[in-house]
């Protein structure tokens, strides 16, 4: 089968691969039928990602068809159409029943890391039956890839950890399918603003489509100060940071109103300063979080209903064998305003 490796700190190939065979009693192999790229395998293919080594298969989005189950699997047969989660789950383990399926003890972020991924025809996937999702029937099975990862990261990681309620006021740091997820689905607690800062026009622009109540370029350095007057000089009551870099952490710092949250989504790779001789008193909390993808059940409803317009992330279309070149469109984002590039069998 064909297969997109990574092969070392700024190697990349298509290459052709045997197609998985199952290992164990859970797993599940599956055809996949449309994968895409995330941010997260842009940092893998930098070498910002030691856990995933050379000669791995990447890719953790997608959906697919079952060709095959091993023994313990209940849930799923071969034909079933289904939605690949980026978080493997036992279901059993003390975090799994904590709903924590990021830091399952024998899965979490997994697919395209430690193992291999779904950017191939063929993947495996263990723990199948608490780790993939059945399709409805008639669904857009294009707008259910943004459930394997972002619209759950966004969800979970801003806005359920950032607490954004009925009336109250959010500034997303960063424009990318990460922030835009946490747009669309802030909205579903009528907060009565959200503000969209980030250095691009271009996703400037589609966030104020998404919803946005205003729009910031943070590139002149006055982010901090527009926020402030957007509201009052109070500072907002969340404060999603979806870049990963330490200006748009201190940048989150820097407007957070009293007795707001910070909740950072962005995967860091270096140290960030911590300003408590300015946020002690003011009843500030700080909240992280890897996704556990534990809404995909419900956002899957809300997506199925309309109630957010997933596709509206997807810019562009590749075939599988066009992998490479969406690996330079979505590389190149600024230019050709990529959001979410889907590969399809
Ligand atoms: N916590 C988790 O479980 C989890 C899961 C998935 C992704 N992530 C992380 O979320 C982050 C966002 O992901 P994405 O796919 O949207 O990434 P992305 O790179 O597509 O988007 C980041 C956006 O930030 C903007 N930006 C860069 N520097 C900026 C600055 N100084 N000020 C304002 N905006 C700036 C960019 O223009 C871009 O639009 C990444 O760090 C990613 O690794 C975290
Ligand atoms: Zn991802
Ligand atoms: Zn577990």
């Amino acid at each position: 089968m064909k297969a997109f490796v990574y092969n070392g700190p700024g190697l990349k190939a298509l290459e052709e691969r045997p197609k998985p065979a199952l290992q164990a009693a859970g797993d599940a192999i599956v055809k996949m039928v449309k994968t895409t790229i995330c941010g997260t395998d842009l940092h893998i293919l930098k070498g910002d990602v030691p856990t995933c080594t050379a000669g791995r298969i990447l890719g953790h989005e997608g959906v697919g068809v079952i060709d095959s189950v091993g023994a313990g699997v209940s849930t799923f047969r071969a034909g079933d159409r289904v939605l690949i989660s980026c978080i493997s789950s036992c279901g059993k383990c003390g975090y799994c029943r904590r709903g924590m399926y990021s830091h399952c003890a024998t899965g979490g972020w997994i697919l395209g890391n430690t193992i291999d991924g779904t950017q191939a025809e063929y993947v495996r996937t263990p723990h199948a039956d608490t780790s993939l999702y059945p399709i409805p029937d008639g669904a857009d099975e294009e707008a259910l890839v943004m459930l394997s990862d972002i619209l759950p990261t966004g969800f979970e990681c801003g806005v359920l950890n950032g607490k954004v309620a009925p009336g109250s006021s959010v500034a997303i740091v960063g424009s990318g399918p990460i922030g835009l997820a946490a747009l669309l689905t802030a909205q579903f607690y009528s907060p009565s603003q959200i503000i969209m800062i980030d250095l691009d026009d271009n996703r400037l622009a589609v966030a104020k489509r998404f919803g946005a109540t205003a729009t910031v370029n943070s590139a002149d350095g006055s982010a901090a100060q527009q926020v402030m007057a957007f509201t009052g000089g109070r500072g907002v009551d969340t404060a999603i940071e979806a870049v990963g870099i330490p200006a748009t952490f201190t940048l989150c710092e820097d407007i957070v109103g009293p007795g707001g949250t910070i909740a950072n989504v962005g995967v860091h790779g270096s140290k960030v300063d911590l300003h408590l001789e300015r946020l002690w008193s003011h009843n500030v909390t700080i909240t992280t979080r890897l996704v556990d993808t534990v809404s995909i059940p419900m956002l899957l409803k809300t997506v199925q209903s309309k109630r957010i317009d997933a596709a509206q992330l997807i810019t562009h279309r590749f075939g599988f064998d066009q992998i490479l070149e969406a690996y330079d469109t979505f590389g190149k984002a600024a230019d050709t305003k990529a959001l979410k590039v889907i590969i399809e069998a």
